[in-house]
């Protein structure tokens, strides 16, 4: 050991670098973490403790001399390192960074759910895996009832036989836990993933998301209902959006309509978007059936309702004209990056 260091201790005595390389190569040869001083160091753990004594002084001594030397010849060359670093045009701008965006469903989300808000909606939220009770015979399906068709569902377990846990088909399941819970009057928004039994395609996905909309209280009329959801649409979609109800049949909704706007796209001329008729679908509406009141726990006789549910998928088309429904759930970041600029 002792000749070892004799050898390295005249080894940097000698040591003359050219440039700021060389010195770095001493460096990591001598002070380096794998370097020389280090090994010598766990050398130096396994000799007996008489040479401990005499060892652990030349060793730390070494040390110190590659050290020293390494610092004094860092001086020496320190100019060079500034003028590498200089090198650099510290005006220029740095790297950006790259920035999320939010997908285009939630950014429609929001949106329905602001302008609620601000006609004094609440948010409500319930399970994505349903009993019949809640999905279905609360909302006025009756058993083998062919309504139950209209909706392709997933069922996932039986009871005493029957189908009976489901994944919701629509979100007016939560719409049914609120009435069981709570006490009119009752204004709410309910946004939320649902499930139906269909083949994927670009105009098909066997889940989507929807907002329905549940407003009970006294006296409520068919005419809050269109004014509600007449005034939503010139939020949504702008002042000048023109709305008409078409007649149309849900179980949970009697009288039911379906609304319609004036195209989005080419504001009612004629596109592609709306089939050259100047009219897109928007969504389902009615005023509560009273059978849905009353299994709810709800005097119909006192109490009157609407309710209304859109696809978001639907909303967000029509907004951006996203013509493959797949693209919603691909995560394919060139789809996603394109909503960037819509970050609020
Ligand atoms: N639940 C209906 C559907 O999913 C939509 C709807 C909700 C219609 C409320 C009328 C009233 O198709």
């Amino acid at each position: 050991m002792q000749d070892q260091i004799d050898q390295y201790t005249a080894e940097i005595n000698a040591f003359t670098p050219a440039n700021a390389d060389e010195l770095e190569t001493f460096r990591i040869k001598f002070l380096g973490t794998k370097g020389i001083i280090k090994d010598l160091f766990e050398q130096f753990k396994t000799v007996g403790p008489e040479e401990k004594r005499t060892f652990g002084k030349v060793l730390n001594q070494f040390k110190q001399l590659a050290e020293a030397k390494y610092n004094e010849l860092k001086e020496t060359f320190n100019s060079e390192l500034t003028t590498h670093d200089s090198e650099f045009d510290k005006t220029l701008p740095g790297d950006g960074f790259q920035v999320g965006s939010r997908h285009p469903l939630s950014l429609v989300r929001n949106e329905i759910i602001d302008i609620f808000k601000r006609l004094g909606f609440v948010v409500a939220e319930g399970p994505e895996i349903e009993d019949d009770w809640h999905n279905f015979s609360a909302l006025n399906f009756p058993e083998e009832h062919p309504a139950r068709d209209m909706q392709d569902t997933f069922f996932i377990k039986k009871n005493n036989g029957k189908d009976d846990i489901a994944l919701r088909t629509h979100t007016s399941s939560v719409q049914v836990r609120m009435m069981e819970n709570g006490k009119p009057p009752f204004r709410a928004i309910m946004p939320g993933r649902v499930y139906r039994n269909e083949a994927i395609s670009a105009r098909a996905h066997c889940f989507f998301h929807q907002v329905e909309g549940l407003y009970v209280d006294e006296n409520v009329s068919f005419a809050d209902l269109k004014q509600t959801l007449y005034h939503f649409v010139q939020e949504l979609y702008g002042e000048g959006t023109k709305v008409r109800f078409r007649p149309s049949y849900f179980p949970f909704t009697e009288p039911s309509a379906e609304m319609d706007v004036s195209c989005t796209i080419c504001k009612g001329a004629g596109c592609n978007m709306c089939k050259y008729s100047g009219w897109v679908e928007i969504l389902g509406c009615g005023m509560v059936d009273p059978n849905v009141l009353e299994n709810c726990g709800i005097d119909s006789k006192v109490y009157t309702g609407f309710a209304f549910g859109m696809g978001m998928e639907r909303i967000a088309n029509l907004k951006y004209v996203i013509r493959d429904l797949r693209l919603f759930s691909e995560n394919d970041e060139r789809f996603l990056n394109q909503f960037q600029s819509e970050i609020i």
